[in-house]
């Protein structure tokens, strides 16, 4: 079995996270143990969640029932932007649901509803130094949005999850993330991309794979952090092999200039 931990991206706060992380958005708190089994077995270690996915029960007992020891595993989960003020507690229901006594990577899921997100960054600050959360970050913010955390409180989020694939390439963006230190981690990189495309299906077919395939090993090198989501158990092995497929220069150069959807 190949063990999908490496090759991993280094991260500004000296840890680092495999570069394979396996999604279960939208996937229901009585189906993801199925899927995670699956992914595990595949070698999958790292695995993605969010208090608003509602499946971290469901992931928790997964892993309980997997022989794999914890510290072989890296497990995010997100605080939703709706339960600002209570930080603490969510926090400490993930690491219930989870059956964990740490996460390795927690995010703000999204921006909070009044625009203000340094007094929730604050207290994820505070979870990180109490050891509930070995490394923090945030998803779909701005580049304002982020520099205002840094500004306020000097702690840079390690990183930030956006929806982002071969159609939703924003160059610019990812290289001020890459100019604060911070990793960029892709979600929905198969929903976001067109697996039409005619130049995506002429990479693929000339490599005898699917476009899917192309668009992960596309992520892998930029080494975007990729979380693909599948409760199909051939795709979700034939989605982390596609993350070994190594693609030319001038391949990638292709891919970095498709047509973009919004
Ligand atoms: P399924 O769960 O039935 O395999 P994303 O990761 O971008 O959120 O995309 C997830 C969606 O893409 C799901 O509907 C999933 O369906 C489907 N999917 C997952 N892997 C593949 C693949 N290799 N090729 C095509 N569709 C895929």
């Amino acid at each position: 079995m190949t063990n999908y931990s490496q090759p991993a991206v280094k991260l500004n706060d000296g840890t680092s996270i495999p570069l394979l992380g396996f999604g279960t958005w939208q996937i229901k708190e009585s189906e993801v143990g199925e899927a995670i089994k699956h992914a595990l077995e595949v070698g999958y270690r790292h695995i993605d969640t969010a208090t608003m996915y509602e499946n971290e029960a469901g992931i928790g007992r997964a892993l309980q029932e997997s022989s794999i020891s914890r510290n072989d595993l890296y497990i995010t989960t997100k605080l939703p932007p709706q339960n600002a003020g209570k930080e603490t507690e969510t926090i400490d229901a993930s690491l219930e649901a989870l059956q964990v006594d740490h996460v390795d990577m927690w995010l703000l899921h999204w921006p909070v509803e009044d625009g203000n997100n340094v007094p929730t960054w604050e207290k994820m600050i505070e979870a990180r130094d109490a050891g509930k959360a070995t490394s923090i970050g945030v998803s779909n913010l701005s580049i304002d949005e982020i520099d205002e955390l840094i500004q306020a409180t000097g702690v840079v989020p390690a990183m930030n999850q956006v929806k982002w694939s071969t159609a939703k390439h924003d160059a610019d963006f990812a290289a001020k993330l890459r100019e604060r230190g911070i990793a960029l981690e892709g979600y929905s990189p198969l929903r976001a991309a067109n697996l039409e495309d005619p130049k995506l299906v002429e990479i693929a077919e000339s490599r005898g794979v699917s476009a899917a395939d192309i668009v992960l090993a596309w992520h892998a090198a930029h080494e975007y952090i990729v979380l693909p989501k599948s409760t199909t158990p051939e795709r979700i092995k034939s989605n982390a092999e596609a993350t070994r497929i190594e693609l030319t220069a001038d391949e990638v150069a292709m891919l970095d200039n498709l047509e973009q959807i919004d």
